[in-house]
C-alpha cells in the first residue's frame, strides 16, 4: 500500500520575501499610544512615589496604630460619642449655654468614679442639676442610651473621662463595670433627677 495523503495537495514552496506594513496598522498605535497616555496622565498620580506611599517610613505607619488596647477602646469611643451625645453635648464637650450643660471639665464626668455617669448613660437625667458649681435647669431632659451595649457605653464612658483635650483626666471604664450597673438598674425605665444620683457613691 503506497502513502498517498499528500498526493491531492498543490505544489508549494516556501519562499522568503519582504511585504510593507500596512499603513493602517501605524495608525491604529499612535491612536491607542495617545489614549493611553490620557489615561496614564490621570491615572498615574504624576507618578509621584507620594501617591501610593503617603506614609514616609514604617515608623510613621507605627506611630499612628493605636498604642493598645486602651487607646482603640478611646477611639471607639471618640466615634460613638460623635453619633450619639455630639449632636447635644457637641463635638468639644462644651454643650451648648441653657440647653445641654458641658462635659469638659465637668464634676459629674470627671468624678473619682463612673457609677453616676454610667447610670445618666443608661436612663438618661432630669430636671435641675449642679455641673461644676453652676446651677442647670435644662429645658429637655436627656433620654436612655441603654439601647448602647456595655462595651460601647465603656467606650464612650472612657472617652469623656479621658479627653485630654477637653481638660478630663478621669479613669478608664470597663464593660463589666457597665455590666454590673445594668443589672442593677434594670427595671428602672425613667431618667435620674440629681437627688436620686447623689444616693450612689460615686465609686
Ligand atoms: C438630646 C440631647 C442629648 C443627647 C443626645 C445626650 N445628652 Fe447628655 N444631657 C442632655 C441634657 C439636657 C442633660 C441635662 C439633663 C437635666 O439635668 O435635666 C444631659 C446631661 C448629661 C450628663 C450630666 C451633666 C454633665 O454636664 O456632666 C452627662 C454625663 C451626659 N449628659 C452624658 C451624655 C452622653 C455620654 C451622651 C451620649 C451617649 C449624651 N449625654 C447624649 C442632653 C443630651
Amino acid at each position: 500500500m503506497t502513502d498517498s495523503s499528500n498526493q491531492d495537495l498543490p505544489e508549494f514552496e516556501p519562499t522568503a520575501s519582504r511585504a510593507p506594513v500596512p499603513a493602517v496598522f501605524f495608525v491604529v498605535f499612535v491612536v491607542l499610544f495617545y489614549l493611553s497616555t490620557l489615561y496614564l496622565d490621570s491615572n498615574a498620580g504624576g507618578f509621584d512615589a507620594n501617591v501610593y506611599e503617603p506614609f514616609a517610613s514604617y515608623d510613621v505607619v507605627k506611630a499612628i496604630q493605636p498604642k493598645g488596647n486602651l487607646d482603640l477602646r478611646f477611639e471607639k469611643g471618640r466615634m460613638a460619642y460623635a453619633a450619639y451625645c455630639s449632636p447635644c453635648h457637641q463635638n468639644n464637650g462644651a454643650g451648648r449655654p441653657g440647653q445641654f450643660p458641658p462635659l469638659a471639665g465637668s464634676d459629674w464626668v470627671t468624678a473619682e468614679g463612673p457609677n453616676r455617669i454610667i447610670r445618666v448613660v443608661l436612663n438618661g437625667l432630669m430636671g435641675p442639676i449642679v455641673v461644676s458649681g453652676q446651677d442647670w435647669n435644662p429645658p429637655a431632659q436627656m433620654l436612655s442610651w441603654r439601647e448602647l451595649s456595655d462595651e460601647e457605653i465603656a467606650c464612650i464612658v472612657t472617652y469623656i473621662r479621658g479627653q485630654s483635650e477637653w481638660g478630663n483626666h478621669a479613669s478608664a471604664v470597663t464593660a463589666e463595670q457597665v455590666a454590673a450597673i445594668r443589672a442593677e438598674v434594670v427595671t428602672r425605665n425613667t431618667p435620674w433627677t440629681q437627688a436620686e444620683l447623689f444616693e450612689t457613691p460615686e465609686q
